[in-house]
């Protein structure tokens, strides 16, 4: 899909200060997390820093195996849904795969994204051979987040992800890579599964924020799906990062239970729940 050129006019809206949001890298942990839905927006909004909307819908919500069908109209329609409850909080969208292979193409498909949604941020996937992308998109002003380490849409099969940076040569290149994400221009870094050791040093050494998911406590801030932390997925074997904080699945099942009890007891719907 490509924006149309009326998008150049575009300006951003400021709704809440990315700026202060973002420079709590002293101060205190940033909290994120990843929701695809307008009312778990509302109740995240101002209890979380950021919000994204991630391509992890592909597999959360669609039952795709990857991130890789995600499209453009997709990240548009939840992000749209996402934003329009969120008035204190950050919102970040996910740009999806294939949608930045070049600068021409990413401008016009950010801006896409940016105008019709709203949100404040958007997060690439970054290596050594599209980081001029990412510099392309912050001289244009657009605020970018630089997502490194495991990038889930190198993936076809989930199940291949790994750890990245336990040997030197990996090491290296990731330090490098984070460091020329902060020089071209990224608000923040998040990395996804960087062994403890690099995520530490990477944060020590960048000005930016680090946000980490499976890159240890040293990062600047922690990201996981909502929909992880409430057992509210249809994973079967998570990673060894997502922490569940709530059995919703448990819940449901019992409120599922007693509705169909209710039903078949003929008890519901009763005078309180019935026009006369
Ligand atoms: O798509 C996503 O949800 C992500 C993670 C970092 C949570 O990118």
């Amino acid at each position: 899909m490509v924006a149309s050129p009326d998008l150049f006019n575009f300006t951003m809206e400021e709704k809440v200060d990315t700026k202060f949001i973002l420079n709590k890298k002293i101060s205190k942990p940033l909290s994120c997390l990843a929701t695809y839905s307008p009312s778990v927006a509302k109740i995240l909004d101002g209890e979380i820093d950021i919000i994204l909307v991630g391509d992890s819908v592909g597999s959360t919500l669609y039952d795709m195996k990857n991130s890789r069908g995600v499209t453009l109209e997709m990240m548009r329609n939840h992000g749209l849904a996402v934003n329009k409850n969120i008035k204190k909080s950050i919102t970040m969208l996910d740009m999806p795969y294939r949608t930045y292979r070049n600068e021409t193409q990413a401008f016009k498909n950010s801006l896409y994204l940016l105008k019709n949604t709203k949100a404040q941020l958007l997060k690439l996937e970054i290596d050594e051979k599209n980081i001029h992308i990412l510099k392309y998109l912050c001289e244009k002003n657009l605020k970018i987040v630089a997502h490194i380490g495991v990038t889930p849409q190198s993936f076809n099969d989930f199940k291949k992800i790994k750890v990245v940076g336990k040997n030197s040569i990996e090491k290296n290149k990731l330090i490098s890579l984070a460091l020329k994400a902060q020089s071209v221009g990224a608000e923040a870094i998040l990395l996804e599964c960087v062994s403890q050791n690099v995520a530490k040093e990477i944060t020590y050494k960048l000005n930016i924020p680090t946000i980490g998911i499976g890159s240890s406590k040293y990062c600047d801030g922690q990201i996981l799906v909502f929909d992880d932390i409430v057992k509210f997925d249809n994973t079967k074997n998570n990673p060894k990062f997502v922490k569940r904080y709530l059995n919703l699945e448990k819940l449901i099942k019992k409120a599922v239970k007693s509705f169909n009890k209710d039903v078949q007891d003929k008890k519901y719907p009763n005078k309180k729940y019935s026009y006369q």
